[in-house]
């Protein structure tokens, strides 16, 4: 149910989030996050990427102005069309479920990336089936909130929350947005259940207060 709901709210949302992005319109994107996953990825000298949850596909045009060939997914069809008007790379419209189940992309990748685009609770099956797709010198890079900053004033567990988007401008954003609040052990538990091995995590700062604005995860497939 509550990932439908998500996959919903980027239908609705299509539109207001191609412009917030493309305008630089999000804050901590501005102050270092789109920075640091360009630079770790860059890190690992991939040939391929393939952006998982790909959005718009700010991060394939960045990555293919480097030269790597990179191949963006994503389930809701206006961001699609808005990723394959821009270009960088191959957009394909894959759910992750489909993604999970079988062989919807061929691959394999040098780097697997989810930037801000895991939301909800079960993850492990995309993450397990994700280790299927990689290149023997891959590695996966997941880039979300980070849970300290994230929290908020909520308890410190792992659970559902919603987004409304209101920071971004009023009635800007159609619909509000579950996702799932993960703690970093949880975080570092459904990797490893899903058969990854954290690498390096990284806190990239705010410039301004030096308080993280995100964690940035490099996880390699644990040896068989
Ligand atoms: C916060 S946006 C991030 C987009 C992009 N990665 C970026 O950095 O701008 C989350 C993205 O995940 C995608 N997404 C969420 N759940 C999905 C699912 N089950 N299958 C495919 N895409 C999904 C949404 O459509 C949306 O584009």
């Amino acid at each position: 149910m509550k990932d439908e709901a998500i996959t919903r709210s980027w239908l609705a949302n299509a539109d207001a989030w191609t412009d917030i992005v493309r305008s630089d319109g999000i804050e901590s994107r501005r102050l270092g996050t789109n920075a640091a996953v360009v630079s770790v990825i860059a890190g690992l000298a991939p040939d391929t990427l393939l952006d998982v949850g790909c959005g718009e596909g700010w991060l394939c045009r960045a990555l293919s102005g480097r030269g790597v060939a990179c191949t963006g997914i994503d389930a809701s069809p206006r961001l699609l069309a808005a990723a394959r008007e821009a270009g960088g790379g191959d957009f394909e419209l894959i759910d992750y479920a489909t993604l999970a189940d079988g062989n919807a992309v061929s691959g394999p990748f040098d780097v697997i990336a989810c930037n801000f685009a895991l939301l909800g609770e079960d993850i492990v099956p995309l993450l397990a089936a994700l280790r299927r797709r990689l290149s023997p010198r891959g590695r996966l890079v997941v880039h979300t909130v980070h849970p300290w900053q994230a929290c908020g004033d909520g308890d410190y567990a792992d659970g559902w929350r919603s987004e409304s988007f209101a920071a971004f401008g009023a009635g800007r954003f159609k619909e509000a947005m579950p996702w799932f609040f993960r703690t970093l052990s949880r975080w570092v538990a459904d990797l490893g259940e899903a058969g990854w091995v954290v690498e390096s995590l990284r806190e990239p700062p705010d410039p301004n207060t030096g308080r993280p604005l995100s964690l940035l995860v490099v996880a390699a497939p644990r040896a068989a």
